[in-house]
């Protein structure tokens, strides 16, 4: 059904793979439609709890927006190809509530990168090199990246990786805390996969609440902590948090139904 990506079910947790290897996963527009189709099929699914997003092969999560889609774009052209793809996928992705875990295997640069910022974490192969390298060409990060990096990692560091458009390895990412976890390239789908099934282990409806609070804080105009006030009120009305309290008070393991 699709053609740029994988989609593979594993039990609950669902593994996307962009599937461009020959162009080092270089996000396309279709792509990006796709990619964006698919998780918010996936949100809605009660059974898919968790979402990994990869790249095909050893060598590349995704080397950037394609360029040779774009290099011939005008302002208007430029600024619908940024406005989409955040409307589409990168925004979307952010806000899903369904967890998202970004497993970057190699470059992740220009969108790829950003692709990966919008995940609500990410963890990182050894061999994994990240950087936003539209300046070079005389951009800049068109799908998020400079907001999200920013406020991932700080000004300073973001504004220094804009702006020389270099790349940083693994170690130096987790040093920054753009990458929770490094790990052996063979060891990246495994360590995701039981992230996500610690994730699963809590209650469904409480975790969409914390990623609704906890996204509400980079909203200008927004209210973090009346949101979370709101997130954290209705969690009393669920039926995980009777489980969650019942079952820590007869100590033994909740249930949770998502509901
Ligand atoms: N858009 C379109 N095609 C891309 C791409 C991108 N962002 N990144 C890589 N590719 C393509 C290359 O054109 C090449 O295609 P070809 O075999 O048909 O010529 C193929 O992927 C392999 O890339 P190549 O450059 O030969 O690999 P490399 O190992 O020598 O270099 C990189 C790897 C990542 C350093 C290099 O591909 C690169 O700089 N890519 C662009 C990164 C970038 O600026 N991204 C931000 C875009 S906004």
């Amino acid at each position: 059904m699709y053609t740029n990506i994988i989609s593979e079910n594993r039990g609950v947790v669902q593994i996307i793979t962009i599937n461009r290897e020959d162009k080092l996963n270089a996000l396309n527009v279709n792509l990006i439609q796709e990619i964006g189709q698919e998780v918010a099929r996936l949100n809605a699914e009660k059974n898919v709890r968790g979402i990994i997003i990869t790249g095909k092969g050893e060598k590349a999560f995704a080397a950037g927006a394609d360029i040779s889609e774009f290099a011939h774009f005008d302002l208007e052209q430029g600024a619908s190809l940024s406005k989409e793809g955040q409307d589409l996928l990168f925004n979307l992705v952010e806000n899903l509530t369904t967890p998202v875990i970004a497993a970057i295997n190699g470059f992740a640069l220009g969108g790829g990168l950003e692709l990966a910022l919008s995940a609500h974490f990410r963890v990182a192969s050894e061999n994994a090199r990240m950087g936003l390298p539209e300046t070079s060409l005389g951009l800049i990060p068109g799908y998020g990246g400079t907001q999200r990096l920013t406020q991932i990692v700080g000004k300073g560091r973001a504004l220094e990786l804009i702006m020389t458009g270099s790349m940083i390895d693994a170690k130096r990412a987790l040093d920054y805390g753009l990458v929770n976890y490094v790990v052996p390239l063979n060891q990246l789908l495994i360590t995701c996969t039981e992230l996500a099934e610690k994730i699963m282990s809590n209650s469904p409806v409480a975790i969409s609440a914390a990623i609704k609070a906890v996204n509400a804080h980079h909203f200008d105009g927004v209210n973090g902590f009346q949101v979370e006030i709101s997130e954290f009120g209705k969690c009393f009305e669920t039926e995980d948090f009777k489980e969650g309290t019942t079952a820590f008070l007869e100590k033994r393991k909740a249930k949770f139904t998502g509901k």
